[in-house]
């Protein structure tokens, strides 16, 4: 069987989730493979909408094995509360199907307070993170004082001792730095301990599991959250999120050898967008990015601010190609270019008179980056319930056939609307 990689090729939320759950059908296991509940993606099953910020994106099929991996950073109050809410949502008990990794890093309340903190302290220059504690989580992590979700299984004089140093540490710099009152280690030990109750049979040693479901054949999808220009190495740094968000992670996260990838998706949203602060050569400020905003109903899954909207951005976009090694790329929201009389998209960026092709390293440079715009005529008809490529419009076919061909690789599906069934298979990657 064919295992697939899916990535979000933008600032995120180019609608990973539903591309995710469509694809599911063919995989039997699932994997997030970094972030946490920074993420929101949203899935349109028969009309019903579902907004995931921490499980796989492939938990509405039944029988899925939905993993969670060593890469991503688990809030324990919003993994449980997304079990319950699914749990009355679907009359199906969810916990079944998922798998939780031992060494998947713990976001605890001091993270958020933190996290919090933190943007007050940047003030104007604020990055405008979701708030999740997420950045905190992974300086734990990476400092090596974090809790992970094997400690839930530790003896209990054991945790408390792991918790109690973390949150010395944090309470510190929350009181002395940031003037706040500190977080109790009881309370937050009384949580952990209910959590553990709940959660411990689902916790695991991952790179086993996946070692076993490749024994046995399964084909395994493994889903991104953000997108390549919010990765901390490659993207638009400091603002940015705090995990490598490239395909490459995929198989570090979950401990599986790099061979075992057949095909790498990038998921492209047929215009861009980005929350949060920082550069952004495409933005629109005008009627066209409103436009795009309302068609688009592009505000966020996770926090619900506006996003900020302009045109496809064909230089960051080759980055992502390059980036992740993509194969193909799933194009979304297509339908909501319908409407308009002319369709722009950037080729390069002018910078200081001349006009560059490759994406820059540095904020400032971006910041002074203009893009080079190409036109197209767009089409008014209505492509939501299309579900065959030739009966798109011409133009939109157009549309698709020039960034295949300014990318150099294909579009492996078109999606139409945000319902499962609002798409158009071009291949599909299982089978490819
Ligand atoms: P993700 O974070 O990448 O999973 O994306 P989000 O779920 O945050 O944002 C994508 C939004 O667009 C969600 O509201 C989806 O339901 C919606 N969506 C996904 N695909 C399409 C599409 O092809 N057309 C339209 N109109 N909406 C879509
Ligand atoms: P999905 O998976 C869009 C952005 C935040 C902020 C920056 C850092 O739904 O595509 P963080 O809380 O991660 O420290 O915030 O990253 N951000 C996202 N933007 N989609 C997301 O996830 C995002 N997750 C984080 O807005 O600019
Ligand atoms: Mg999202």
């Amino acid at each position: 069987m064919a295992n697939v990689v899916l990535i979000g090729t933008q600032w995120g939320d180019e609608g990973k989730g539903k591309i995710v759950d469509l694809l599911t059908e063919w995989a039997g296991v699932v994997v997030r493979f970094q972030g946490g509940n920074n993420a929101g993606h949203t899935l349109v099953i028969e009309g019903r909408r579902y907004a995931l910020h921490l499980i796989p994106s492939g938990i509405m099929r039944p029988g899925k094995v939905c993993v969670i991996g060593s890469g991503v950073v688990v809030d324990l109050k919003i993994l449980l509360d997304e079990i319950q809410l699914l749990r009355q949502e679907s009359g199906r008990e969810i916990i079944s199907q998922l798998v939780l990794s031992d060494e998947a890093h713990l976001i605890l309340e001091s993270h958020r307070r933190l996290d919090q903190a933190r943007e007050r302290q940047r003030g104007s220059a604020k990055i405008g993170t979701t708030g999740r504690g997420i950045g905190p989580a992974y300086e734990s992590k990476m400092a090596r004082w974090g809790l992970r979700l094997g400690d839930l299984l530790a003896p209990e004089e054991v945790l408390y001792k792991r918790l109690s140093a973390l949150l010395e540490q944090h309470n510190l710099l929350l009181q002395k730095i940031y003037g706040e009152e500190p977080v109790a280690v009881d309370a937050v030990f009384g949580e952990l301990k209910e959590a553990a109750a709940q959660l411990g049979p689902a916790i695991r040693k991952i790179p086993y599991a996946m070692a076993g479901y490749l024994e046995a054949g399964e084909a395994i999808l493994f889903e991104g959250a953000q997108g390549t220009l919010l990765d901390i190495d490659h993207g638009t740094y400091p603002f940015v999120t705090s995990s490598s968000t490239l395909a490459a992670n995929a198989c570090a996260s979950a401990g599986v050898g790099m061979k075992h990838v057949n095909e790498v998706v990038g998921v492209v949203k047929a215009y861009t967008t980005r929350v949060g602060s920082g550069p952004f050569p495409v933005e629109l400020d005008d009627a066209v990015g409103e436009h795009l905003r309302q068609q688009g109903g592009e505000f966020g899954t996770t926090t619900g601010r506006p996003r900020r909207c302009g045109w496809l951005d064909l230089v960051a976009l080759r980055y992502a190609v390059m980036l992740n090694g993509l194969d193909s790329f799933a194009l979304t929201k297509l339908d909501v270019l319908s409407g308009l009389e002319t369709i722009k998209v950037c080729e390069g960026y002018r910078l200081d008179g001349r006009v560059i092709d490759y994406f820059p390293s540095s904020i400032e440079e971006l910041e002074a980056c203009e893009p080079v715009l190409v036109e197209f005529p767009g089409w008014q008809e209505d492509i939501s319930a299309v579900l065959e490529y030739d009966e798109l419009p011409e133009n939109a076919r157009r549309y698709i056939a020039y960034v295949e061909e300014k990318l150099g690789i294909p579009a492996m599906l078109i999606s139409v609307g945000p319902d499962r069934a609002q798409t158009i298979l071009k291949y599909n990657p299982f089978q490819a």
